[in-house]
């Protein structure tokens, strides 16, 4: 099968956790930039990643790049790349996003309308024609300037990965499922281990926990833009990556996933997401204020997303709160403690100065996700030693 060099944007700040995903599926990557991971697939990496990969936002095939200084070189170079390979004369094409850093060209309507016409101009020469019915599947474009250098991607994902089709109903402020798969998947968490979320809102976190413990893709249940192109990623590659990932579930494991939160409402919501999710018997929900905060087992993992204050509560009361979570944190038998939060006096309520904070851009407002390390377990016996 053809090579191509595919992209995968993600959240600014995990990017590393997206390489080691694309590098565990099988495949090199090529490069790594701010909020995106180049890497060399061919058909089956495009169904392949879009239906695995817990953590990209979408998939681009990379169609090409080129330095663009005016608005006559980004229509030069537009009209120089190979669309035709791509788009049928009926395709319905168009730059859907148009993101511009530190470059001349900037205004996000402008690169788009230029980008489109000089599509056009190229396909009319390709396909001999002076009208495009534009009648069939959808192409769409993402481009990103970055240092004046302009790269190319046509968009084999269509709704973002984050949906993975379980979150009909959401809460207040919730997690992005990718943000909070990648999360989980920068800490040491394994299946066999216990985890508890105590601000689980709608359940993002201990979801995306069970879907990992139980091996199930976050895209086994949803389709992708291009499953409706046959000519890049025919139906049969696509069947096959589905094929693969079912294999690949396991329901039948035991788990010791919890969500806790002080809403009833809020917990019915992450009730209903994790049956629709298929994990429901992998999770125990309960209403629980994060002052009674209590778990008997040992070697845990509290992965949470408390209020930030920005949209939930007033800043002067995240201080009582990140307290309690400190004061209840402390009376766990060895466990550690990561949270994501923009609140800037995180660790000083909580009473502990994290082992490791990571910046991670939560859509546009930056936030840390602390470490407070416990003890690791000791090593099992190997049985029959
Ligand atoms: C930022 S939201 C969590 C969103 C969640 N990660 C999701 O994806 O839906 C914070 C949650 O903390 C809960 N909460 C606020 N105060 C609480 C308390 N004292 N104890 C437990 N939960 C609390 C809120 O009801 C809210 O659902």
């Amino acid at each position: 099968m053809n090579t191509m060099e595919l992209i995968a944007p993600c959240h600014f700040g995990l990017e590393a956790v997206l390489k080691r995903e694309i590098n565990d599926l099988g495949y090199d990557i090529s490069e790594v930039d701010d909020g995106r991971v180049t890497f060399i697939g061919d058909a089956e990496a495009v169904a392949r990643i879009n239906i695995n990969s817990r953590t990209a936002e979408r998939v681009l095939i990379k169609v090409g790049s080129f330095d663009a200084y005016t608005w006559d070189d980004l229509f030069e170079g537009t009209k120089a790349l190979m669309w035709e390979e791509y788009i049928p004369s009926d395709g319905r094409f168009w730059v859907t996003k148009a993101s511009s850093v530190k470059s001349r060209l900037f205004s996000p309507s402008d690169i788009q309308s230029v980008m489109k016409k000089a599509m056009v101009e190229r396909m009319k020469q390709t396909y001999h024609v002076e009208r495009f019915p534009e009648s069939g599947t959808d192409y769409p474009v993402r481009t990103f300037i970055y240092k004046d250098k302009v790269t190319v991607g046509l968009d084999t994902t269509g709704d973002s990965l984050h949906k993975r089709g379980y979150r009909l109903l959401t809460a207040k402020a919730p997690i992005a499922e990718n943000l909070a798969a990648a999360l989980i998947m920068l800490t040491p968490w394994r299946a066999d281990r216990i985890l508890v979320d105590p601000f689980c809102g709608s359940g993002t976190i201990p979801i995306e926990a069970a879907l990992m413990a139980a091996n199930i893709a976050p895209g086994l249940n949803r389709e992708f833009r291009a499953s409706e192109w046959e000519q890049i990623v025919p139906a049969r590659v696509w069947k096959d990556a589905y094929d693969e990932a079912r294999e690949m579930v396991n329901t039948d494991i035991e788990t010791d996933i919890q969500g806790y939160d002080i809403d009833d409402e809020v917990l019915a919501v992450a009730r209903r997401n994790a049956e629709l999710a298929g994990v429901n018997k992998l999770i125990h929900f309960q209403k629980r204020d994060v002052s009674e905060l209590r778990h008997p087992g040992r070697y845990g993992f509290i992965i949470t997303n408390p209020p930030y204050g920005e949209r939930l509560m007033d800043r002067s009361e995240l201080g009582e709160l990140y307290a309690a979570l400190g004061r209840q944190y402390k009376g766990l038998n060895d466990f550690s403690l990561y949270m994501i939060t923009s609140y800037d006096e995180a660790e000083k309520a909580i009473g502990r100065k994290a082992d490791k904070n990571r910046k991670i851009y939560n859509g546009m407002l930056q936030t840390r996700f602390y470490s407070f390390m416990g003890p690791k377990p000791p090593k099992r016996r190997q049985e029959n030693a």
